[in-house]
């Protein structure tokens, strides 16, 4: 849940309609080609991969949980809201725009959370980063392998101009996953009526860093 809502400054963030065409051309096509509906990433110890019908239960469990939901506007009472998110990402999918991945332990044959990209109609032509992940695993590194592998999606694979984080500032777990993963704070603007930190990372810096090893 998020805390009391601290008063912050409005600031525009830079809206898709900013990007060159070449970006926009770029972003269309390859996320049209990239982001299918049965898209998998893998990593060292996890399967990234494209939410089904059959997830509604455990990511009901999920939703219920006070501790997954940490910084949203709440649990999920009503099983509905999860067939809503399941619809929603699915239908990312179905379209071709980039969307979140089921988090599957590679030594488990369980959802314990999710990783990857959300579209919010409050920060047009902006891709966030997003991700929740079961209690019981946190503070294993775990989340941060994950949100590494969507970031190279992102900009290896679906060639995206720039990706964000939205993150309330106490939210400590969070804003370390962000900042390991490379991003930096932009600035802060209100979200849903609470202050959030805009981390971002751009495919320039990215490729600079991977350059740099
Ligand atoms: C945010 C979240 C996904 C992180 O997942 P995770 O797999 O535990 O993350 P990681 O283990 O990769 O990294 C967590 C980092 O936060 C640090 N951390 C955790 N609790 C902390 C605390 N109270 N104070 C300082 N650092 C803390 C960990 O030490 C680790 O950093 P380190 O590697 O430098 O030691 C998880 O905490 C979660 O699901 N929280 C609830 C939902 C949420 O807040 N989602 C994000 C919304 S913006």
């Amino acid at each position: 849940m998020y805390p009391a809502a601290a008063l912050v400054a409005r600031i525009p963030l830079r809206p898709f309609a900013s990007l060159t065409k070449e970006s926009k051309i770029i972003y269309t096509a390859v996320a049209a080609a990239e982001a299918t509906e049965h898209m998998k990433l893998e990593t060292e110890r996890l399967i990234l991969r494209s939410f089904r019908d059959e997830d509604v239960d455990e990511m009901a469990q999920l939703f219920a949980n006070p501790d997954f939901m940490r910084f949203s506007l709440g649990v999920f009472t009503e099983r509905k809201k999860t067939v809503d998110f399941i619809e929603k990402v699915m239908g990312w999918d179905r379209a071709g725009m980039p969307s979140q991945f089921a988090v599957v332990p590679r030594a488990e044959d369980a959802v314990i959370g999710y990783c990857g990209f959300y579209h919010h109609p409050e920060v047009p032509g902006e891709v966030e980063i997003g991700y929740r992940l079961h209690p019981d695993y946190w503070n294993r590194g775990l989340i941060t392998e994950a949100a590494r592998a969507v970031r190279d999606h992102a900009f290896a694979r679906l060639k995206l101009p720039r990706v964000i984080s939205l993150i309330h500032p106490e939210n400590i777990p969070s804003r370390r996953v962000a900042e390991k993963n490379g991003m930096t704070i932009e600035n802060q603007i209100m979200f849903r009526g609470f202050p959030a930190l805009v981390y971002a990372m751009t495919r320039e810096e990215w490729m600079a860093k991977r350059d740099a090893g």
